[in-house]
């Protein structure tokens, strides 16, 4: 049970002292009836809290975390195919999180989640460049003049120009580790890209998103962000 007085500044409509004023001039109602008390007390799971007519709800607090997901998990909160999905792994909240853009059923690593639809949107939007990096093994023995193509931009299947900075970390017999750095996020992005280049991804993991990583976070685990990670975000794309 939560004071009148208390819930309604949480909800942003008054200061705690204002809104005792509010309740001795009548002007708040639950369930239908005018109350009279400042230290009233409602139950928020079911009261219906009026002023001067209109619901009041508190302020939805902004949530921000992040996932180290694991292959074969779908990135939505339902799948009509019945599939397991990244809700699955993001359980014990008050609040509903959205992930942040989207990682394929096979892709690994780290995927952001929040309830703050500004910038979730900034973050997946191309205009704002956010940095992400790629860990992937590839078909083939990567030739070095092969890095050099993926800086000048490779032509995907919607239409787009994909570039990325790559890194040749290790060849062995049959296949290779790359480094990928993508600043735009199409797509399908890093799996077109490298087989355009005759090099089709094998496995892919993301190793940061906007400077955000998983280091420490058990795949299928999450973590919420700190205060300063989350300042640091809103730096990047301008909020
Ligand atoms: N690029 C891909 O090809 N797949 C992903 O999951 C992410 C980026």
């Amino acid at each position: 049970m939560t004071r009148i007085n208390k819930y309604l500044s949480q909800c942003g409509v008054a200061s705690r002292r204002h809104a005792d004023k509010l309740v001795t001039e009548g002007r708040i109602t639950v369930n239908g009836a005018i109350i009279e008390t400042p230290g009233f007390k409602i139950d928020e799971s079911k009261d219906e809290v009026c002023l001067d007519g209109q619901v009041i709800t508190p302020a939805e607090k902004k949530i921000y975390l992040i996932l180290n997901k694991p292959a074969g998990y779908v990135t939505s909160l339902t799948d009509p195919q019945g599939r397991k999905t990244v809700a699955d792994l993001v359980t014990d909240l008050e609040q509903r999180v959205y992930p942040v853009g989207r990682l394929d059923l096979d892709t690994e690593g780290t995927l952001l989640f929040t309830n703050d639809g500004e910038l979730a949107h900034r973050l997946t939007h191309p205009k704002y460049g956010v940095k992400k990096i790629y860990r992937a093994r590839v078909k083939g023995r990567m030739r070095r003049d092969k890095l050099v193509l993926f800086p000048k931009g490779i032509k995907l299947p919607d239409g787009n120009i994909g570039r990325a900075i790559v890194n040749l970390e290790k060849i062995n017999d049959e296949d290779s580790i790359i480094t990928l750095e993508l600043t735009e996020g199409r797509k399908r992005e890093v799996k077109h890209l490298c087989k355009a280049v005759g090099h089709p991804v094998i496995k892919l993991v993301r190793d940061s998103f906007a400077g955000i990583t998983c280091d420490g976070v058990a795949p299928g685990k999450w973590r919420f962000l700190s205060a300063e990670e989350i300042a640091d975000l809103n730096y990047q794309v301008k909020l």
